[in-house]
């Protein structure tokens, strides 16, 4: 069976640059809509899908996001493979200076969300295996695209996802830390799970765009955040183009 690949665009990618659009698909599913019609285009002589994570324009909060509608939406149009961009703060040293990093594992804080499709409504309850959240081949595909691009990547980093949508305090960030998180975002989870439940091979790639509470300078600012994801999203782009020239379908 051939694959196909979607892309969730994240805070600072409601919309895939060079992305030739052939279809907008208004999907309705069990958990009702997803947060962006699915467009369904070709880039670099690709085909993909294409989802806007927060809505386009951005609308939605990372804890209000329909994960299970916008996992769901992507299967029902035979996505077989899911890269999700994620916009993060840098907690340690490993990625304090970095821009992009593809995470290896996830630690989960999130709580109150629509979490599984596993929820005792349907038949036998399943509980799958998360050892490795990430699909292996995804994350080579990511880290062989930036270094083919000379872009430089963190190849592993524990991918702390909090609920939002106030960022943390120092404490919190501290805790965090001594937990074994390299970089916080809110958006990471449940995602991952959810792809995971359904046979999805799923992978991110996280663009730091702020020091984390307590290892910057200064406060973080909204203005501050949108400029590092701005400048991020160029290398983003770059990276997912020369990902997508080694896609095998
Ligand atoms: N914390 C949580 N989520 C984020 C941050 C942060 O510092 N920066 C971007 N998304």
């Amino acid at each position: 069976m051939s694959n196909t690949l979607a892309i969730i665009g994240g805070t600072g990618l409601t919309q895939l640059e060079g992305l030739t659009i052939l279809q907008a698909h208004d999907v309705y599913t069990p958990y009702g809509r997803p947060s962006a019609p699915v467009l369904e285009g070709v880039i670099e002589g690709m085909r993909v899908l294409f989802l806007a994570r927060h809505g386009h324009p951005h609308t939605i909060p990372p804890h209000k996001v329909n994960y299970r509608a916008n996992i769901w939406a992507l299967q029902s149009l035979n996505a077989t493979d899911i890269i999700g961009i994620n916009a993060c703060g840098a907690i340690t040293k490993s990625v304090l200076d970095a821009q992009l990093v593809v995470p290896d594992q996830i630690l989960d804080y999130t709580w109150g969300r629509e979490h599984t499709f596993f929820d005792g409504t349907g038949d036998a309850v399943q509980h799958v295996d998360m050892s490795n959240p990430y699909s292996a081949s995804l994350r080579e595909l990511l880290i062989d695209g930036a270094q083919s691009s000379d872009i430089d990547i963190v190849k592993q980093a524990v991918y702390g996802v909090t609920q939002g949508p106030r960022l943390e305090t120092v404490a919190e960030i501290t805790r965090m830390e001594l937990d074994g998180c390299d970089l916080v975002g809110m958006t990471g989870m449940p995602e991952a799970a959810l792809a995971r439940e359904l046979k999805m091979q799923y992978a991110s790639l996280c663009v730091l765009v702020n020091p984390a509470a307590g290892k910057g300078h200064k406060v973080i600012t909204l203005k501050d955040i949108n400029e590092a994801v701005a400048n991020g999203m160029v290398n983003v782009l770059a990276v997912l183009k020369k990902s997508l020239e080694a896609y095998h379908y």
